[in-house]
């Protein structure tokens, strides 16, 4: 298998792992709205490696990590890449998930967690948390590179109450990971301040003087692909990711365009079928309340829309909603 990272043009850009966002049926709308423009790498929701090796459990976390048809056809289509992102504690869970996901599964990367800073999560050890014990850090790396030959990445914050970027880059550097995602802000600081940019162009500076061959990203606050590629200059970066970006604006890698009236509600609906399609009655409805406030926005009535979309329980709702809405447009003036 080849370092597909290798083979993309820089700077890369990529849309980051979301819980509860970056499932199947959004990457595939994303992929689908912001084709032809600039969009190189996805990526799953964080997944379990303690589920992905217990046979009940992993029924419950599969369907984080299985791909639609549909997503493939678009994923082909693109020359986009999907990476699959774990977390856990225990190297041979690691090393097990990955021959998992080299064997049975069809992404192109492995990423590993080293950053969510959820107070139930890093309690345990995981996550951010194994930024205080770098050597089963480094151990869980070299697990994840023997179970499979996917390239493995790592996603990661700069420290836990405060910045550790030397130290902790330095240790992570060391296995020579394909890539590091570096999130700009410490464990302690959640998403409460703004991230620290310098961070990041410590991280590529230490990069630079020890261990070249691994890719560094930035993330953290971007709101625009201009953004993405200023900083990528500004930090002399291999490329940079975005996250919640996409909620101001799901067409933000598609820069300058603004859908009408009709393709925003257009998109509201496929992405509706597609969550529907795929997940039936194993993911709550309700999900989709976060994305109907993005797409029902900056038009007359957008706000009476949203309201009446937050009632809805089912796709046939949705539906009937939109299409109500559509019949009284032209009438509506208030915004
Ligand atoms: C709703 C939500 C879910 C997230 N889930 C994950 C996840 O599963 N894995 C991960 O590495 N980071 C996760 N993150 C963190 C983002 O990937 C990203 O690092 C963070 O939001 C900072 O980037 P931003 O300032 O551009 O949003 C999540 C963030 C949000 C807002």
């Amino acid at each position: 298998m080849t370092n597909f990272w290798k083979n993309i043009e820089k700077p890369i850009i990529s849309l980051a792992p979301m819980e509860d966002v970056t499932d199947t049926a959004f990457r595939e709308l994303v992929i689908r709205i912001s084709h032809p423009k600039h969009l190189d790498v996805l990526f799953t929701e964080f997944t379990s490696t303690d589920g992905l090796c217990h046979e009940v459990g992993r029924e419950n976390v599969i369907k984080r990590f299985n791909i639609s048809d549909s997503e493939k056809h678009w994923l082909d289509k693109t020359n986009t890449k999907l990476v699959a992102q774990i977390w856990g504690t225990d190297p041979d869970k690691f090393y097990r998930s990955a021959k998992f996901i080299a064997d049975e599964m069809n992404f192109d990367g492995i990423d590993i967690n080293m950053g969510c800073p959820v107070k139930k999560i890093v309690k345990n050890g995981a996550c951010s948390a194994l930024i205080n014990t770098p050597e089963l850090a480094k151990e869980i790396v070299l697990a994840t590179m023997e179970g499979s030959n996917l390239p493995v990445s790592v996603k990661t914050r700069s420290g836990i109450k405060q910045h550790q970027t030397e130290t902790w880059m330095n240790h992570l550097l060391e296995t020579k990971p394909a890539a590091i995602t570096l999130h700009g802000r410490t464990q302690k600081a959640m998403s409460d301040v703004p991230a620290d940019w310098e961070e990041v162009g410590k991280a590529v500076q230490i990069r630079d003087e020890n261990h070249p061959d691994t890719l560094i990203f930035g993330n953290g606050d971007i709101e625009s692909l201009d953004e993405a590629y200023e900083k990528t200059r500004q930090f002399n970066l291999d490329g940079a990711m975005i996250a919640r970006g996409i909620f101001g604006n799901p067409w933000i890698f598609r820069p300058g365009y603004q859908p009408g009236l009709n393709e925003r509600l257009n998109t509201l609906l496929l992405h509706t079928q597609l969550f529907d399609d795929y997940w039936q009655n194993d993911r709550n409805f309700a999900v989709l309340r976060r994305f109907y406030k993005i797409y029902a926005q900056g038009f007359p009535g957008a706000s009476k829309l949203r309201s009446s979309l937050m009632q809805t329980q089912n796709r046939e709702e949705v539906k009937d909603v939109v299409e109500g809405f559509r019949e009284r447009a032209p009438l509506i003036t208030d915004v």
